[in-house]
């Protein structure tokens, strides 16, 4: 069976109760992406040969308009006209995916599942769900099993009578299953439950009766099986994935000396020897060389580009700003929109004036500059190569800098030459 098409099914057609009217629960940011850009993300090593995604008419639209705009290989929509459940999105997605072959099914609120545990489900020969042990079952739907270990049902939550309750082997919500079983089964669900829904678990165990599929179990599955259903569960997991990138940087090099006050997203770079210090926020698509440092309290924010040895302080915040090798902003600054040429030296306070209200600009400043402490630099603006600002200076729009100038005051003027 493994040699059989593998097709991907994600489910996003919930109507996102529980997370508040936050809008869609799969385009809920998670560490400097999206729910369903985490999901993506984990597939996107396995060989697929089409890809399907279920909204809903409320949220629809908009998960639409992000897969244009973002998902990277093409894929069929499906709408799901009404939220009736796990089960009748499957339905819904049926007509768009062929007769025989595999589907991998995922829920889009799944952000921490890895492409190895994923990978290894692909690859299983035979229908296959994942199921996890965790320690706190809540919210999960429960494995039952019998006296011979077999898999009789899952029984979701609400359903759950005490007996079924402490369970703590619960349903993950990953699926390989044959599609022609998967037909009938999914022709076979009634909404007998107290939700009233159809639900694709109880289709998933008939599948796996039916073919004598496996349970691939996750033994300390809390961190990966995590659903995230609630606001307080987004949180959690966005820590969890923060520490993940934390390690995984560590790994390649990286110094950090309170890795639990620093929060990192998701598509980073940082360099071998770069050290960072508490309390420091790098946000998605950021990249450091090495031997860099940064923090305590800064906030690199997106397209912040660091080269070697650059160093950026205390209370720094950086938005699309490249800081040449060796360049410095210690203290106190906002550095946005703008390039600093290599070993130029910002001084404490200094602030790039980039948006008149209506527009960005961008701020050049050259190599080995030294731009004086509390100088505001309006946007459009460019400072020479080793040219300096005095403290306090304020260069105005438009006003450049010229190579190994000195200028002074508000509105900034050069000094005149010493007679
Ligand atoms: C589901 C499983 C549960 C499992 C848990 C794992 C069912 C019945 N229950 O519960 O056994 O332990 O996930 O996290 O499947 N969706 C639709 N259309 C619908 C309803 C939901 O597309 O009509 C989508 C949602 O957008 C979501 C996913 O399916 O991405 C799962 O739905 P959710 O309501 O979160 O299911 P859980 O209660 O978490
Ligand atoms: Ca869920």
């Amino acid at each position: 069976m493994a040699e059989s098409p593998l097709h991907l099914l994600v489910l996003a057609g919930g109507e996102s109760t529980r997370t508040g009217g936050a809008g869609p629960k799969a385009l809920l940011g998670l560490c400097g992406r999206p729910l369903l850009g985490h999901v993506l993300e984990a597939v996107s090593s396995i060989p697929l040969e089409s890809r399907s995604l279920v909204v809903g008419a409320k949220h629809g639209d908009e998960i639409r308009a992000w897969m244009t705009e973002n998902a990277e290989d093409s894929w069929e929509i499906v709408l799901q006209p009404e939220a009736l459940g796990t089960g009748d999105a499957v339905r819904c997605a049926l007509d768009v995916l062929p007769e025989e072959g595999r589907v991998l099914i995922l829920y889009g609120d799944m952000p921490l599942l890895t492409s190895e545990t994923l990978g290894f489900i692909a690859e299983q020969e035979t229908s296959a769900m994942l199921t996890a042990v965790v320690d706190d079952p809540t919210g999960y739907g429960r494995i039952m099993r019998d006296a011979e270990g077999s898999m009789t049902g899952i029984v979701e939550e609400t359903d759950a009578d005490d007996e079924s309750n402490p369970i703590p082997e619960v349903n993950a919500g990953v699926y390989l299953l044959d599609l022609a079983l998967l037909r009938t089964a999914i022709f076979n669900l009634t909404a007998q439950n107290s939700q009233g829904e159809f639900y694709l678990t109880d289709a998933a165990v008939a599948v796996l009766e039916e073919c004598e599929g496996l349970t691939v179990v996750l033994e300390d599955g809390d961190e990966e099986v995590r659903g995230v259903n609630t606001m307080a569960e987004l949180a959690r997991a966005s820590r969890i994935a923060a520490d993940r990138n934390l390690i995984h940087h560590m790994e390649e090099g990286v110094v950090f000396e309170d890795p639990g006050s620093t929060f990192i997203e998701c598509g980073v770079e940082i360099g071998q020897g770069t050290r960072i210090l508490p309390f420091t926020v790098i946000r998605q698509g950021v990249r450091i060389g090495a031997d860099c440092m940064v923090g305590p309290f800064a906030h690199l924010r997106a397209g912040t580009c660091l080269e070697d040895g650059a160093e950026v302080g205390n209370f720094v915040e950086s938005k699309n700003a490249t800081l040449g090798e060796g360049a410095k902003a210690k203290h106190l600054s906002y550095l946005g929109d703008c390039v600093v040429g290599s070993r130029a030296n910002i001084g404490c306070g200094t602030i790039t004036a980039n948006y008149d209200g209506k527009e960005k600009h961008q701020t050049v400043i050259g190599d080995r500059a030294f731009i004086g402490s509390g100088t505001v630099l309006v946007a459009p603006v460019k400072v020479g190569v080793g040219a300096r600002t005095g403290a306090g200076a304020i260069v105005t729009r438009g006003c450049d800098v010229p190579d190994g100038t000195t200028v002074v005051g508000v509105p900034a003027k050069p000094i005149p030459p010493k007679t």
